[in-house]
């Protein structure tokens, strides 16, 4: 029987361990140092480069890619010190830790965020990790770069923004999520998929994968926003509704929220229906995202 705990703790030492590695300490100044690291190792649950690895295997890939699957979650952390600051969310806790600005200042934290999203690009672009043909590594840094700029996340933090404290609107929220979450965890496991030489078929299917359990995650969160708790979350309870955030429950109302989650996780593992038992991991991290408490 396959055990996702295992299966998630074992990526996870390793995501953890190239991160560990990564830095030069004797080269950065110590004050940036410490903010990256503080962040990258406040103890995030590295979804989505297990998401990648775990795509990358579904496909047949049998090397390990853990540096390019750790990108993503530098991509990741970068966006959340970001939206933590006083700017955007202005909260104060996360990964169960004060935020990086309450720490390192909002200067430091910024350029944090802005020397993770560089570092990322600069792995993804070191041929040398793993035996990958470079021009698939081309494709990668190009599916992640659309994912996460202007016709993604970025896109989707600035909807985010601007639409607190309006009136409920379908089409925004569906926007906002869609951009916001959804495309970098499809982007994580289309990474995999891609890595791993997989046809144009399957990395439609795993796209679909991705952007349905991306969209379900989000609402999740929404959902632990209201019915969640802050030690449980590592970050504060009833942010959105203090912010007056656009959110699925908002939206739709909580149980109409959580049905929605369901049905794009059903939506997800068909998807996936005819991959071999390899996807396994892929099925149960579905499963998993809408019973999650953290
Ligand atoms: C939080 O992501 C931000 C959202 C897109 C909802 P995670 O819940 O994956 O955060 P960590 O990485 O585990 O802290
Ligand atoms: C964040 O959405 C999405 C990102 C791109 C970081 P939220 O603002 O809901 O994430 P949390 O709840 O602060 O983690
Ligand atoms: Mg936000
Ligand atoms: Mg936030
Ligand atoms: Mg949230």
């Amino acid at each position: 029987m396959f055990d996702l705990k295992e299966y998630i703790s074992e990526k996870k030492a390793k995501v953890d361990e190239f991160i560990k590695s990564y830095f030069n300490p004797s080269i950065i100044p110590s004050i940036l140092h410490e903010s990256v690291l503080y962040s990258l190792t406040a103890g995030g649950k590295r979804l989505r480069p297990i998401l990648c690895i775990a795509s990358y295997e579904a496909c047949g890939g049998l090397q390990d890619i853990t540096p390019y699957a750790s990108a993503i979650e530098f991509i990741h952390t970068y966006s959340l010190i970001h939206d933590d600051l006083p700017a955007m969310d202005n909260d104060d806790l996360r990964r169960g830790k004060p935020t990086n600005h309450k720490v390192f200042g909002e200067g430091i934290a910024i350029l944090a965020g802005d020397g993770l999203l560089t570092e990322a690009f600069r792995i993804l672009s070191n041929t040398s990790y793993a035996n990958v043909d470079p021009s698939n590594l081309i494709k990668v840094i190009q599916e992640l770069s659309s994912s996460t700029g202007v016709y993604g996340m970025v896109g989707g933090q600035a909807l985010d923004l601007i639409s607190e404290g309006k009136e409920p609107d379908r089409e925004i929220v569906e926007f906002i999520h869609l951009n916001k979450t959804a495309k970098l965890i499809s982007a994580s496991v289309k990474s995999g998929a891609i890595l791993a030489n997989a046809d144009s078929e399957q990395i439609k299917k795993i796209e679909k994968y991705g952007l349905s359990i991306g969209l379900a995650f989000q609402i999740v969160d929404d959902i632990l926003d209201i019915e969640g708790t802050t030690e449980k979350l590592g970050k504060p309870k009833g942010s959105d509704e203090k912010k007056g955030k656009m959110t699925y429950p908002k939206v739709f109302g909580i149980e109409a929220s959580k049905k929605k989650a369901k049905e794009l996780i059903d939506i997800a593992l068909r998807a996936i229906e005819n991959f071999d038992q390899k996807a396994e991991p892929l099925r149960e991290i579905a499963k998993y995202i809408i019973k999650r408490s953290s």
